[in-house]
């Protein structure tokens, strides 16, 4: 691969339109967000600086992560607080060209510490309509349920969800995976089916395949999100391709959780060449060292992916996102002009 090429493939990536579908707002708090709503607010934290937050931010694995995740997420208080960070995350991939994001929150996260739920989401939600008039990016919100908490649990925050279920296009599952299958799910699961919600789940990030199997067969979602492990299961991979699911794989978060051990063993490609819809994400951004963009470079520049590599990547970001068949169909259509622009037509 040429030089040459390297610099066009780094313009395309910046300029492909695309969608966001894993990514979890809590994990967007930016250590300096964290350090001044932790002031504002009077709470106590662990680290005497900006430096000392981001420092601390080196993982074994994803309970090593959730530690200082949940730790974190007790600077949001106000409704304000979920405002500013929802905010802060739209302007910074409004300039990675995002057009569209489906937004992970942790609602058990600030129920389980006393905030009540209608501030949470109140807050994401008037900064999600700010952020379609500020920057035309179009969104959508899915709530994850705490996969170590109990069912109980779940059932409550659904009962606490209620009166905003127009708002919510989801439920996900996240999480410590191991020990937490999705089948601890399944009641409310179908529960949401019936509420006309759609159904995703972290599946096979850390869990083994029969988790994905889980997640595909027990609780009938949607979207897979990671879902790498995956690749140890001829079958799986089989009936991921014929049934046409999206899997939303975060590159950087793998690597700073040592799911793999290289960025060139992002499963990237190996997916792509194998035909899964495969889609890249960021996750937890502000922890994994990276927005959507630096995860497209990080994965185009171990991988050696072509542009048109890249373009199917931003393409499926689309088709696998809860966006209307209509504005799917708009996407694909200036995904598909970029490229010719790329080669030279
Ligand atoms: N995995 C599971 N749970 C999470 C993650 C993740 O990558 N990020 C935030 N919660
Ligand atoms: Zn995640």
């Amino acid at each position: 691969m040429t030089q040459a090429y390297r610099k066009k493939r780094e313009a395309f990536i910046a300029a492909v339109p695309k969608a966001e579908l894993h990514l979890h707002i809590e994990g967007s708090l930016e250590p300096q967000m964290m350090f001044a709503l932790a002031n504002r607010n009077g709470v106590q934290l662990p680290y005497d600086s900006v430096e000392a937050i981001s420092a601390a931010y080196q993982f074994a694995n994803l309970q090593e992560f959730l530690d200082l995740y949940y730790l974190g997420m007790q600077v949001l208080i106000e409704e304000q607080d979920f405002y500013d960070l929802t905010i802060a995350y739209l302007d910074r991939v409004h300039r990675d060209n995002v057009r569209h994001a489906e937004i992970f929150f942790d609602p058990q996260g600030h129920t389980e510490r006393g905030i009540p739920f209608g501030r949470v989401i109140s807050g994401i939600l008037r900064a999600l309509d700010d952020g379609q008039q500020r920057f035309g990016i179009s969104s959508k919100l899915i709530m994850c349920f705490l996969r170590h908490l109990s069912e109980e649990s779940a059932f409550a925050t659904l009962a606490e969800a209620e009166p905003w279920l127009e708002r919510i296009a989801g439920v996900g599952l996240d999480s410590s995976e191991v020990g937490h299958p999705p089948e601890k799910f399944a009641r409310v699961f179908a529960k949401c089916r019936d509420r006309g919600l759609r159904l995703v789940a972290h599946a096979g990030e850390e869990g083994p395949p029969d988790y994905v199997w889980q997640a595909l067969d027990t609780l009938r979602i949607d979207r897979i999100d990671h879902g790498n492990r995956a690749l140890e299961d001829k079958a799986l991979i089989k009936r991921i391709v014929d049934d046409g699911y999206t899997l939303t794989l975060c590159p950087l978060s793998n690597l700073k959780l040592c799911v793999i051990n290289d960025i060139a063993k992002s499963p990237v490609k190996t997916m792509l060449d194998q035909g899964v819809k495969a889609t890249v994400n960021s996750d937890d951004p502000s922890y994994f060292g990276g927005y959507i963009n630096d995860n497209y470079h990080a994965v185009a520049n171990a991988l050696d992916l072509t542009i048109e590599e890249i373009a199917t990547l931003a393409v499926n970001s689309f088709e696998g996102s809860f966006l209307d068949a209509d504005e799917v169909a708009e996407r694909r259509a200036e995904i598909d002009q970029l490229v010719k622009q790329s080669a030279g037509y």
